[in-house]
């Protein structure tokens, strides 16, 4: 979809918020609290972000970007954008939604995790939901939307910590966890040590699994390059080497195999397919154990010893 900013702040520290609509004038497609977009930066440069406006105003849509130190070009390109700038955008894909069956939500960000868990607050506070908010930030001017939250009807269901504030008023997941109702389900977005702290504190806390949800920006595991192996595809026969230097995606593609991807980090799934055989070794940030254990394997970042047989 072509779209065009029509406005740009900076929402905190190192963050500028971008407001897209469409570039011919009709309304965007609808979303859901949780959903991102793929924003397409520039040649192989496809980013996800997470739409933070209310879901039930889609006229536009709001992403905020968190200029990246380690950036591999995606943050700067997008923090360097002018009102008036035309891009392209993949539709709205949720791989983070809210469950249905929920008494109360318990949501919690870290850093730009806000986000999606913005969008959340705001769908929840429409349908007169009942929830909490967390938002846990280095120190004051790099916590993205503060006004939003401290002045408006979210400012009731709404708990800041910062680093820099004395010990006893830091962010405690045990404090966050007690005496919850049980079919509360817990969302959480952030750094992946910020989200595997909350998520193994609710797991040692006695939570379901299922009813924890978390959504990683970047890949837990860097994306490592291993010793060469090869792919076996069932359905023709080929066999592709894989270089250390490759990945399955990008040797495959060489050989005029083309897997769908987005992302290209692991995190979205969209290139999933399925392993018959062979040894994987998965790097991504998205496969639960079990689908791993069925065979799902992503091969924009995932490697293998000696030979993966795949069905494709
Ligand atoms: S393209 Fe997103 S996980 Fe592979």
């Amino acid at each position: 979809m072509d779209v065009v900013i029509v406005d740009k702040y900076c929402a905190a520290e190192d963050i500028v918020c971008l407001t897209l609509a469409s570039a011919d004038g009709k309304p965007l497609p609808a979303f859901s609290a949780g959903a991102h977009i793929d924003v397409f930066l520039g040649p192989n440069l496809c980013r996800q972000y997470s739409l933070c406006n209310p879901p039930s105003r889609h006229q536009t849509y709001q992403i905020a970007v968190l200029r990246d130190k380690a950036s591999r070009g995606g943050s700067i390109k997008a923090h360097a954008l002018k009102v008036g700038d035309a891009l392209s955008i993949s539709e709205p894909r949720n791989l983070f939604p809210m469950s249905d069956g929920a008494s109360h939500s318990i949501l919690i960000a870290g850093g730009i995790g806000i986000t999606p868990i913005l969008s959340m607050a705001e769908q929840l506070s429409a349908e007169n939901g009942s929830f909490e908010l967390h938002y846990v930030s280095r120190n004051q001017s790099r916590a993205a939307f503060l006004p939003r939250l401290m002045t408006t009807h979210l400012a009731s269901y709404s708990n800041y910590y910062f680093s820099d504030q004395p010990e006893g008023d830091r962010f405690d997941i045990h404090k966050v966890l007690k005496d919850q109702p049980k079919d509360a389900h817990l969302y959480v977005c952030g750094p992946a040590g910020f989200i595997e702290m909350v998520i193994s504190s609710a797991v040692s806390a006695g939570w379901d699994t299922d009813k924890l949800h978390q959504e990683h920006f970047k890949p837990a595991n860097p994306v490592l390059l291993s010793a060469k192996f090869s792919v076996r595809l069932t359905r023709s026969g080929q066999v592709i080497p894989i270089s250390a230097e490759q990945t399955v995606i990008h040797a495959l593609a060489q050989s005029g195999i083309d897997i769908p991807t987005s992302c290209e980090q692991g995190v979205c799934g969209t290139c999933m397919v399925q392993l018959e055989g062979g040894t994987p070794i998965h790097l991504d940030a998205y496969l639960s154990e079990e689908e791993k254990g069925n065979g799902c394997f992503l091969p924009c970042v995932s490697r293998g010893v000696g030979e993966l047989i795949l069905d494709y």
